[in-house]
């Protein structure tokens, strides 16, 4: 794998990280994204949070896990983003971020992501009979049509146990590394 180039520094990149079965798991793409030379942070939704190990992966990125808005005056605790991966994205994150509805930190910065040019990848992890609803076709193609790069997982059976051995995190770097060279 190439390896994004930001001048003068190591890029960083934003980990989001929603409440899907994987999530425990994040800690793969984090060690691949360090191993490709990017810094970490990690943005969890509220209710991502209770899917992670929040010390193990703190200690894992150096920083703290952000989930919920500081307080006004409050230091930034994350460096601005590069990039950002959205791993794994909930059905219910995908269409929110897809309607424009900023209701947790994480969506919030998903959204102004857009506007700010920071190119983003999502890699949803949901099953067959939620990607059968049209609402989250349509969210995908709303994406996409606002330039962000989408994971190519096929959907598990509901009630089957999840797909998590063929869940590529890896995907998220292949897909934002060579947005993020082309960068000026
Ligand atoms: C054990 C468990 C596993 C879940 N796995 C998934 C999943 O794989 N994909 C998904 O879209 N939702 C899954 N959900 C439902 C989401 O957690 C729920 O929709 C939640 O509101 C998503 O919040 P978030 O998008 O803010 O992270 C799961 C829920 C539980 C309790």
């Amino acid at each position: 794998m190439t390896e994004p180039q930001v001048p003068g520094k190591k890029p960083f990149l934003y980990v989001v990280v929603c409440a899907a079965g994987v999530a425990g798991d994040v800690g793969k793409l984090i060690t691949a994204a360090q191993e490709a030379n990017w810094d970490v942070g990690v943005v969890a939704t509220p209710q991502g949070l209770g899917f992670i190990d929040t010390e193990a992966v703190e200690a894992q990125t150096g920083y703290p896990i952000r989930s919920a808005w500081r307080s006004p005056g409050d230091p930034r605790p994350l460096p601005p983003a590069d990039a950002i991966a959205v791993a794994p994205a909930t059905f219910n994150t995908v269409n929110k971020w897809a309607a424009g509805i900023s209701d947790t930190l994480a969506l919030g910065i998903l959204c102004e992501a857009y506007g700010m040019g920071i190119p983003t990848a999502v890699l949803p992890y949901v099953n067959s009979a939620q990607a059968a609803h049209p609402a989250y076709r349509q969210s995908l193609e709303r994406l996409r049509e606002m330039g962000v790069l989408i994971g190519s997982y096929e959907p598990h059976r509901p009630k089957a146990g999840g797909g998590a051995d063929r869940y590529r995190w890896e995907e998220a770097l292949d897909l934002l590394t060579p947005k993020v060279s082309a960068r000026p």
